[in-house]
């Protein structure tokens, strides 16, 4: 039976690796982003189908959810890092837009995403999200949002689970190949990042994307409400 599978976020990196995989087993992949260009762009290379869509946009959500009258898979990988407010705004107001645009881009777009969608997820569906190890450490309001998204899918986990749906968070640790640090990944942190983990090397987009694939197969039913670290030992849950 042909998959359709959706996607956030998948004009680069993680969501991009991701949808890849699942087109591979000739799912029927939509993948979103904010760019029309990009996502044009990406759809064509990957050979799915591509939609324009601001995950924290409620009207664009509403229109993207639209499109399905059932779905399998989703993967709501859209997410990263906003810039600084503005040089010009007040100090707590910059603590406060640098706080609500993490929140938004972070928690509140996956959030907005499955809820656009979740009656449409039938027995053997999946819900991931891309989670980060900044929840565990480090990770200011980037971090919390990812926490916060840990907490909403452990708990979405109970509501969808009688209905035969996982829910679940890949927790990524370091990976390496993505727009994530916009280009300010430095040699001596990427050294540093590696030197945390076990195996000594960065993530790789696929090592997140085959973690996924396996969470949406059959194996992998009883797996749910949980928050998998895939991140070569930088954390550990003992
Ligand atoms: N790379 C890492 O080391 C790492 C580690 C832990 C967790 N993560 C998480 O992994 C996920 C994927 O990031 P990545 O590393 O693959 O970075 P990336 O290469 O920058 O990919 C992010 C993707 O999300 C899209 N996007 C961002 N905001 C969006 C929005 N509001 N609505 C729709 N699409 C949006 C981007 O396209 P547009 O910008 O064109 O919209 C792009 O397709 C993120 O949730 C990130 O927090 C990454």
């Amino acid at each position: 039976m042909t998959r359709t599978v959706l996607v956030t976020g998948g004009t680069s990196g993680i969501g991009r690796a991701v949808a890849a995989r699942f087109a591979a087993d000739r799912a029927e992949v939509y993948i979103t982003g904010r760019h029309a260009d990009t996502v044009e762009r990406a759809a064509k290379e990957l050979g799915v189908h591509g939609v324009t869509c601001d995950a924290t946009d409620p009207g664009q959500v509403a229109a993207l959810a639209a499109r399905f009258d059932a779905l399998d898979v989703l993967v709501n990988a859209a997410g990263g890092l906003p810039g600084p407010a503005p040089g010009d705004v007040p100090p707590l107001e910059g603590v406060l837009a640098q706080w609500r645009a993490n929140l938004a881009q972070n928690l509140l777009g996956a959030v907005l995403t499955t809820a656009s969608v979740q009656d449409k997820l039938g027995p053997g569906g999946t819900v991931l999200s891309i989670g980060s190890i900044g929840a565990e450490r480090r990770g200011g309001s980037y971090g919390a949002a990812k926490a916060a998204l840990a907490a909403w899918s452990a708990s979405l986990s109970s509501e969808l689970g009688p209905r035969g749906v996982t829910v679940n968070v890949i927790s990524a640790g370091y990976i390496a190949g993505t727009n994530f640090f916009q280009g300010q990944m430095t040699d001596e942190r990427h050294a540093s990042l590696v030197g945390e983990t076990h195996d000594k090397r960065a993530g790789t987009v696929d090592d997140i994307a085959e973690t996924a694939h396996f969470l949406a197969s059959p194996g992998a039913r009883h797996i749910t409400g949980q928050t998998i670290h895939v991140n070569g030992g930088a954390f550990t849950t003992r």
